[in-house]
């Protein structure tokens, strides 16, 4: 059985990836470890960011002398990219709406807020619009930084207002394609066989399939 830490507290996160990898893992997470440093997210693109926080942590095993206790280490960025606003907000996605980019992330409702606003600026610009997500999956049994990457889009578009209350960040904005409803209001059964980031994960599923097979 392999052993994959994946680098996040994010309990959502966690349970699509245990769901998705099935029985021939163990997932381990950060809540297992003490003292692993926070990442320093200020990479230009969604698999720089992903890749800096899965290096942090294999690093950090590294010199700690644990990186036998683990087979790979897994990290994932995702966010927005909104077409009238040339691609924001992207990978400042959690932080949209903090004027103070060391200050930490915003509120959905801030960032959801500032998004509006800016699309009220551009009354005609397009309306579509995509989450994405990248996975990062680095070997320990790599002795340099490198990694694998898994990448997810759903497509869709940005509604004028708000609308729904389940999911999360700009999921009350955002109408994936071939529905009339937010994220936040199609619910989580929904979005999780269309999101980003499930695509992201069957794409990391098939490689490893592809290696046991
Ligand atoms: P991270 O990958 O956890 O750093 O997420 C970055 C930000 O992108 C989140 O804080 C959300 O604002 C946004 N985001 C990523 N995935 C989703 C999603 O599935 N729904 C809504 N917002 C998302």
């Amino acid at each position: 059985m392999h052993r994959i830490l994946i680098a996040t507290r994010n309990a959502h996160k966690v349970s699509e990836v245990r769901t998705m990898l099935g029985d021939n893992f163990e997932c381990l997470t950060l809540n297992e470890y003490d003292g692993v440093p926070e990442a320093v997210e200020d990479g230009e693109t969604f698999g720089d960011n992903a890749a800096i926080k899965a290096n942090t942590v294999a690093d950090w095993l590294r010199t700690e002398e644990r990186d036998h206790e683990i087979d790979y280490v897994l990290a994932d960025d995702s966010g927005l990219e909104v077409d009238a606003l040339d691609g924001a907000p992207g990978v400042h996605s959690a932080r949209f709406a903090q004027e103070d980019p060391v200050a930490g992330n915003s509120s959905d409702a801030d960032n959801n807020a500032k998004l509006l606003r800016m699309l009220g600026e551009k009354p005609d610009g397009p309306k579509t619009a995509r989450f994405k997500c990248i996975l990062a999956l680095v070997s320990m049994t790599e002795a340099d930084d490198g990694a694998v990457y898994f990448e997810g889009a759903c497509e869709g578009s940005i509604q004028k207002e708000a609308s729904g209350n389940a999911g999360f960040g700009y999921d009350p904005l955002f109408i994936p394609e071939g529905h009339e409803k937010s994220f936040a209001e199609l619910g989580e059964e929904v979005k999780n066989g269309i999101s980003h980031r499930s695509v992201a994960l069957a794409g990391l599923s098939n490689y490893f399939n592809r290696d046991s097979a």
